[in-house]
């Protein structure tokens, strides 16, 4: 039995020093219930009475180096792999770092903010709307009823006979006017639709930017210094302005207000169609009708009025020639921003 045990010590030590021991399987093959020095113990009974204690002790010293050694080998083991994890995971904070691709603000909300940036700076406020609208405040309160033929210019999608996406932001100018007392001075940006086919000029929707003024004593002069000074903060400092007189049913008189082309400064080149003026918005005096219509008294007051799309602005600003690029989100366009 001696013999035996000391086989059994050395197999398990020597089992034990391989590199590749797996320990706990050792354990439970030297040390478990159904183990190799178990089984010894186990045959302990058939031993003489004055064997018992000497062999007991034996295997109990047995026993007692192989969990040693087991411990040895676990913490052996449990250190290599964290020296191993350590090295794997090792982080070189010296190397060049990978850059992810950022984005940015599409043109056309860079350039939404930069008018809204300029006529905050002059005093207005912004006020939205809502893009689905009733046909009173698209139509009927800004002076178009049934059947004018301002409306087939606006042809828009219809919810119900008088529930309609808004085709121009001119709609809050009403409810604007329904809500505030004078002095009024808002601009209101949004999306308008109309039924127009997709080219690279027209798209059934796009963005239009509105403003009002209303207050006592507000003349066409104050329109044309105030159109002024947007222009040439938006296209610098050497930007003319031109009015042509023109028709709104919303608004009396009405223009159509041009800036001097700022590529040639009027000579007239491709940005400008040879014209030297660049179209941006239409403008005008507020209706006395419209007025009256949201409760504003027009004996007392006045105001002006203009609308320009947002598009147009952006298209005219960075030279593209198709607005399609403004809705398609090809990253090889937008990225030019
Ligand atoms: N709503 C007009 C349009 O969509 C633009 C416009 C012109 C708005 C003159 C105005 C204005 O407020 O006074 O064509």
């Amino acid at each position: 039995m001696k013999e035996k045990l000391a086989s059994i010590k050395q197999a398990a030590l020597a089992a034990l020093a391989s590199p590749e021991a797996d320990v706990e399987e050792l354990r439970i093959r030297f040390l478990g219930k159904k183990g190799e020095l178990t089984a010894v113990l186990r045959g302990m009974g058939a031993l003489s009475a004055e064997e018992r204690p000497v062999i007991g002790q034996l295997a109990n010293e047995v026993r007692a180096e192989i969990e040693q050694a087991i411990s040895a080998r676990m913490a052996e083991q449990k250190a290599a792999a964290a020296e191993a994890r350590l090295k794997a995971e090792r982080l070189d904070v010296t190397m060049p770092g990978k850059a992810s691709p950022v984005g940015h603000i599409h043109p056309l909300t860079r350039v939404q903010r930069e008018l809204e940036d300029i006529f905050i700076g002059m005093g207005f406020r912004i006020v939205e709307g809502p893009e689905v609208e009733y046909d009173y405040y698209n139509f009927q309160a800004l002076n178009i009823p049934e059947n004018h033929p301002a409306r087939d210019t606006q042809d828009t999608f219809y919810i119900t006979d008088n529930i309609l996406l808004r085709s121009q932001t001119s709609p809050v100018q009403v409810r604007a006017m329904e809500k505030i007392q004078p002095p009024i001075r808002i601009i209101s940006p949004g999306r308008v639709y109309r039924s127009d086919a997709v080219d690279a000029t027209h798209s059934p929707l796009f963005h239009q930017l509105e403003g009002l003024v209303v207050d006592k004593g507000i003349t066409m002069g104050d329109l044309k210094g105030m159109l002024e000074t947007f222009a040439k903060r938006l296209f610098g400092e050497q930007t003319a302005l031109r009015l042509r007189p023109h028709h709104f049913p919303f608004t009396e008189p009405s223009a159509e207000v041009d800036v001097s082309c700022f590529v040639c400064g009027g000579k007239g080149c491709r940005l400008c169609k040879g014209e030297g003026w660049i179209e941006i918005l239409g403008a005008g005096m507020v209706h006395p009708f419209v007025l009256s219509n949201c409760g504003i008294d027009p004996e007392v007051y006045s105001g002006f009025a203009f609308g320009l799309g947002i598009e147009r602005i952006v298209m005219t600003k960075y030279g593209i020639d198709d607005m399609r690029h403004l809705y398609e989100n090809d990253v090889r366009f937008l990225e030019q921003f």
